[in-house]
């Protein structure tokens, strides 16, 4: 037996058709698309109308490229490896005056996005006169600008509103190249969630919420995203333990009562998080506390209904839902998929 991952490329083709349906959509499919894996994810996606994609990584940039001489292929991360990006038509991104005046003879033949750094601190322009400089330069093939909302998740504070201010004076100042670009494009899935498509934006550019999961958990019904990822593992033994007794490496858990405990053939080597300890797993539509969790074993406590050979539900499309553990503090959507070690599970896959 071995935990089990099913990938469901039927429901997020939906679940980003029902994105693309209402806004243009630049679908961000770095980290091999979150985990779901790149050229399945490009399948699922291109079927639901999308034409742009971008990721950090010239390798899959370039895979992405291989799969479709169509798409636009936008590299979010700045490159020198100019012939690959010229051979391959990546867009690529310049960050600065600085990058712009040092390569600016390299990047002739190469379409490219101005990024303004806001306050994420990230990477990009600090000035919109220094992105006009790179605008005048006839050589330049700037076919769109970008920035990164750092704050767009963050309900808590208002530098969300102060980053779209930052952003939309940049947009102010540039109005006149304007009309003149294909893509301007700035909001993640939180912002889309929150405002819509902002106004002079041509597309969204966005990642959890076209993989099924909620940027954020009140205000958005379950319905609307869809959960394309499922994790379960397998009761590949019962250990009784007596009152007092110890499981686990140095004492991890010691009995307050007799107990069973169902050992499960999954653990922080196939990528759960530490954290994810905390919280129950199901088995038999019943929800049982993990008592410990090893690299490749969890020791969950269950009573004499639960048999070797039961499902272990760690993540599913009901209760356990990323985005929920996203709510009690676990990490994001993109901290859990990114986590999990899939070369470790047996792949169920569910094509469109
Ligand atoms: C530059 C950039 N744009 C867009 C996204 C997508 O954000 P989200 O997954 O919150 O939609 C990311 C995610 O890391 C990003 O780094």
């Amino acid at each position: 037996m071995t935990a089990v991952i099913t990938k469901n490329q039927k429901l997020l083709s939906k679940q980003a058709e029902s994105i693309q349906s209402k806004v243009p959509t630049i679908a961000v499919v770095k980290n091999d698309a979150y985990n779901f894996g790149l050229k399945e994810t490009y399948e699922a996606f291109y079927k639901a109308g999308i034409r742009s994609f971008t990721t950090t990584n010239l390798k899959e940039a370039i895979e992405l490229r291989q799969l479709d001489g169509t798409i636009t292929v936008l590299l979010l991360d700045p490159s020198l490896a100019f012939d690959e990006l010229r051979e391959y038509q990546i867009t690529a991104t310049i960050p600065s005056l600085d990058y712009y005046r040092k390569y600016r003879a390299d990047l002739e033949g190469i379409p490219v996005h101005l990024v303004f750094k806001n306050d994420l601190n990230r990477l990009g322009f600090t000035s919109s006169s220094d992105m006009q400089a790179v605008l005048d330069d006839s050589k330049i093939n700037v076919t769109g600008l970008w920035t990164h909302f750092g704050y767009a998740d963050d309900f808590e504070s208002a530098h969300y509103v102060r980053e779209v201010e930052n952003w939309n004076r940049v947009l102010d100042d540039l109005n006149d190249y304007l009309p003149k670009l294909s893509c301007i494009h700035a909001q993640n899935s939180a912002s889309y969630a929150r405002d819509g498509l902002h106004d002079r934006h041509t597309h969204i550019r966005c990642g959890v919420f076209l993989y099924g999961s909620r940027p954020y958990y009140h205000g958005i019904d379950q319905k609307n995203a869809r959960q394309t990822v499922e994790v379960s593992a397998n009761v590949i033994e019962l250990s009784d333990v007596k009152k007092g007794e110890n499981a686990g490496y140095s004492t991890a858990f010691t009995a307050s009562e007799d107990t069973r405990l169902a050992v499960c053939d999954i653990g922080y080597g196939n990528g759960l998080m530490p954290g994810r300890k905390a919280f129950p797993v199901i088995i038999n539509g019943k929800e049982w506390p993990i008592r410990v969790m090893m690299m490749s074993h969890l020791l969950v406590e269950v009573d004499e209904t639960v048999a070797v050979g039961d499902e272990v539900i760690l993540y599913n499309g009901e209760t356990l839902r990323f985005d929920w553990f996203t709510e009690q503090g676990l990490g994001s959507f993109s901290q859990q998929m990114a986590a999990l070690n899939v070369r470790t599970f047996t792949e169920r896959f569910i094509s469109c």
